[in-house]
């Protein structure tokens, strides 16, 4: 089976990893975390929250900013992401990072009381199995929430908020941070393609697909996964 990323962040080397944290610190992504944390912080105030494909966890520290109640939990194929999140949560107590996929965890059945995952869910090669592993950790009468773009974006809006966002930093940096986005941009599914996907999965009656900006960029999906 073709992979649409993951084999590539399984075998992710550890400077890649870090390479990806330093690139994706901008300004417009830690500004898209902090909105991501407050949204979250309005919807559940205690509990178990698990970030899904967290990478180099910076949007569970965000979180944590926000509500230090919380017991965080981040899930991530790839070793090396995770290497970098356990030095980016070193401050944080109440965090449990482990190394696995989505499609079959061993997390208890009904344990969450919020699951979210940001940029990671046009990764997965099993989208539906994901979606299910998610509903069966989930608690009863709790959401997930799935960051992540979509095909259909404004391109011209797209390319002056690029502008702005990274309007202070050095030449190097502006050609570095793009490529990350830009390929995530090139692979991701259509708002069709992603209501297919969830229609096979055991959240089809319960889910709302909204449109949104994040970090000023207008490319972002919030898609609410109930489990009623
Ligand atoms: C583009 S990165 C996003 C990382 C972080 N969430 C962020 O917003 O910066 C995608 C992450 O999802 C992870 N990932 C991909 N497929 C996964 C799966 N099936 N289960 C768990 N993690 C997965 C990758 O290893 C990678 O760290």
């Amino acid at each position: 089976m073709k992979t649409r990323g993951e084999k590539q962040y399984i075998n992710m080397p550890r400077f890649a990893a870090k390479l990806y944290d330093n690139l994706t610190g901008v300004k417009g992504v830690n500004k898209s975390f902090e909105e991501i944390a407050v949204f979250i912080g309005n919807s559940v105030k205690q509990g178990y929250l698990l970030d899904v494909g967290t990478g180099p966890g910076r949007l569970l520290l965000e979180i944590h900013k926000n509500n230090s109640l919380l017991d965080l939990y981040g899930l991530d194929i790839s070793a090396s992401m995770l290497d970098v999140a356990k030095q980016n949560l070193k401050a944080v107590k109440n965090v449990n990072l482990q190394v696995g996929n989505i499609t079959g965890t061993d997390y208890p059945a009904n344990f969450f009381d919020c699951i979210v995952t940001t940029g990671s869910f046009y990764n997965w090669d099993k989208p539906v199995e994901g979606l299910n592993e998610i509903f069966r950790i989930l608690k009863q009468g709790k959401s997930a929430y799935i960051f992540d773009t979509y095909k259909e974006y404004d391109k011209s809006l797209l390319k002056a908020r690029l502008k702005e966002n990274l309007k202070d930093y050095s030449i190097i940096r502006k050609f570095l941070s793009k490529p990350f986005l830009k390929k995530q941009l090139s692979i991701t599914y259509s708002i069709t393609e992603y209501e297919n996907i969830i229609r096979q999965s055991v959240f089809k009656e319960n889910y709302t697909i909204h449109q949104i900006d994040l970090g000023n960029l207008p490319v972002w999906l919030r898609i609410e996964l109930r489990k009623d």
